[in-house]
Formats: C-alpha cells, structure tokens, sequence
C-alpha cells in the first residue's frame, strides 16, 4: 500500500505542486482547503480538477478552523501543512481574517494531528515575514520581530507546531522566502509585474524598488519541504531561500528583457508591513535538510512569463501546471 500524505492548502499556489510533486512519487495525497476569498476562485477551482485527475488524489472541501479533522487523517503519515492566509499589505484591514486563517486553523489541525496515531510528523510553512526588518542575513537562531499582522499570525502558527512537538510526534516549520513562479498568487509582484509588462499596461510599484528579495522559485520551495518530511530536523525552524538576492528594480529590468520591449513603472508610496530587504541564511537548509537551490531569478522568471503568455494566449487551455504526469 503506498505511504498518504495530506497537504492542507492544496489548491494554493504551492500547496497544488506540491500534491502534484507527492502523487508522481507514488503518494496517495489527501488535499484540503476551503477556496477562501483572497483570489479568484476559479484559479484554485482549477487547480484542484488538475489533481482530481489523479486516482491517488481525494480533496476535501474544508475551513480547518470550523470543521475541525478527525477520521480523515486515518492513515495519513505525514501533514503538509500550507493553507494559510498570505499577504503582507491586506493583513492590517483584515486581521481577523488571517487570524482564522493562519492561527485558528493550524491550532485545530495541530490538535487533530496529535491525536492521530497514524501521523509521525507535521511540516509547517512559515515565512521570513517572522523576521520582519531586522538585519540581513537572517538567521533560524536570531531574533524575530514581524511587523505586519501577517508576519505576527505566522509566528504564532509556527510556535503553535513547534510546542506540539511530542514523542509520537515530529513538527518542523519551514520559513519560505518570497516564492515564485509559474502558477504564482495574481496579488504577488513578479505576476502583476509580469502581466501588466504583457499587456503592454504601466506596472505599479511601491517604494523605490531598492528592497530586495531572497526571491525562491516554487519548484526548490517542494523540493526543501519534501526534504523536511524525514531529515534530521524536528522541533526546528528552518529557512528556505533561493539564494538570489535581487531588488525589485533589477527584476523590471529583466522582465522587460523577457517581454521583449521597456517597461512604464508608476511608482507609489512604500506599502505598509513592507521589510526593506530579506535574505536567508541557508546553512541550516544546506546541513540539515540537504537543500540546495537549483533555479535562479533569470531562468525562474523565464518560467513565470512563459506559464503567463501561455495562460494569456487567445486559446489557453485551463492552467494544467500542477497536472502530475
Ligand atoms: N508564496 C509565498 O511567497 C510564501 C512565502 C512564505 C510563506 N508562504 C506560506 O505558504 C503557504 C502557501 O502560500 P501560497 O502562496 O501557495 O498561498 P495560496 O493562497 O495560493 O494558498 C493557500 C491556500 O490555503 C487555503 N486556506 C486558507 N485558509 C484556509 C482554512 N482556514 N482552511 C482550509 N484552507 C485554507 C486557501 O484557500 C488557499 O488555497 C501559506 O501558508 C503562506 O503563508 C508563502
């Protein structure tokens, strides 16, 4: 009988490659997630068809924080723990929302996974919005100081995973630095950037375009969390970066590149909760996890636009990304 993983905001961005990443090793995956409000429905709706189109995928239809788990995790080894409510700027009108989202769901899910027998470790998707501005490099072991709700939601998430940590039970918190690529939230820069870059629109952006990002493309952020499902790293915190540190002005300068004619920024003002610049420090993921980026910003970003422009054509067919093959 092949191994069950449950991957919770599988029809998110990185929680559906990550499915799609398990059933082509031969897991049966048990997706959940409740299509909340953040984007386009249709986006994640589709998603999730993708990965029904596979036998060994079963999808359940749930807000973790008011249907709480109990039979479903019958059997399932490993909780890949992804749902969430992510955005920096949208979490100082709607706390409550990432509240319910980030801290709600993952105490219920935390609490049904420790009373599970079958469950030996939960993997955790934090975010370097933990650190907030501090000083670069950040580090596992340093201080953390969010400075949106977003960031404060996150934390409390992961110390929620962290303190559960049992004998039975193995918890791991992977902070993901700013991801991208193909299949990328239509709210994240690099895809308002890349879509207004194609259709010929003005892109906005907020500040001077002088922060910069450890930006880490979808595919190594699966591959460090399929990693994190049995390395030698439970009860620890540990960063994920894609080890290019690139400001946002560089990124128009190579989107244009891509685009194939110059691009008209609109500059606005810097957005609040925005951290002036993050990058990992990757020893942790290099020692303990055996993690190792493998694609940089220009070839990552190549991707990105080549999955818009195929997304855009006059004929598209439906996102078929996470489809496993
Ligand atoms: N994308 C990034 O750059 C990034 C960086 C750091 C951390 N993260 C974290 O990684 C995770 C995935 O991010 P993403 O970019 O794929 O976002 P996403 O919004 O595309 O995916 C999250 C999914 O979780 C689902 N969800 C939210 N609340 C839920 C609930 N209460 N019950 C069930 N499902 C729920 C949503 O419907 C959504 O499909 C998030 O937890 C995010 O905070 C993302």
């Amino acid at each position: 009988m092949p191994p069950t993983c449950m991957v919770t905001g599988a029809a998110g961005f990185i929680g559906s490659r990550l499915a799609g990443r398990m059933l082509r090793e031969g897991w049966r995956v048990v997706g959940v997630d409740a299509i909340t409000d953040t984007y386009d429905a249709r986006e994640k709706l589709d998603r999730v068809e993708a990965l029904l189109r596979h036998p060994a995928y079963r999808h359940l239809g749930r807000d973790l924080a008011l249907s709480p788990l109990g039979r479903d995790l019958d059997g399932v080894e490993v909780v890949l723990h992804l749902a969430g409510r992510p955005g920096v700027r949208e979490s100082f009108d709607r706390t409550p929302d990432y509240l319910h989202d980030n801290v709600r769901a993952t105490e219920a899910l935390v609490r049904a996974a420790t009373r599970a027998d079958s469950v030996r470790r939960l993997v955790y998707a934090s975010s370097s919005s933990v650190y907030g501005d501090g000083p670069v490099p950040f580090r596992e072991d340093g201080p953390t100081a969010p400075i949106s709700p977003y960031g404060r939601t996150k934390l409390e998430a992961e110390r929620i995973c962290l303190r559960a940590a049992g004998d039975r039970l193995e918890t791991v918190a992977l902070r993901y630095f700013t991801v991208y690529g193909p299949g990328q939230r239509p709210d994240m820069a690099f895809r308002r950037f890349a879509e207004a870059g194609l259709a010929g629109r003005p892109l906005r952006l907020f500040g001077d375009g002088l922060q910069s990002r450890d930006f880490t493309f979808v595919d190594d952020v699966v591959t460090a969390t399929r990693l994190a499902m049995t390395a030698d790293v439970a009860g620890l915190a540990v960063n994920i970066g894609g080890g290019s540190r690139v400001t946002l002005n560089e990124v128009v300068l190579l989107l244009a590149e891509l685009v194939g004619r110059p691009l008209r920024v609109e500059r606005e003002a810097v957005a609040r909760g925005d951290v002036r610049h993050t990058v990992a420090d990757s020893e942790r993921a290099r020692t303990l996890l055996g993690f190792q980026p493998q694609v940089g910003i220009a070839e990552g970003l190549a991707r990105e636009v080549e999955w818009l422009r195929r997304r855009t054509a006059p004929a598209a067919a439906p996102d078929r990304e996470p489809v496993p093959a």
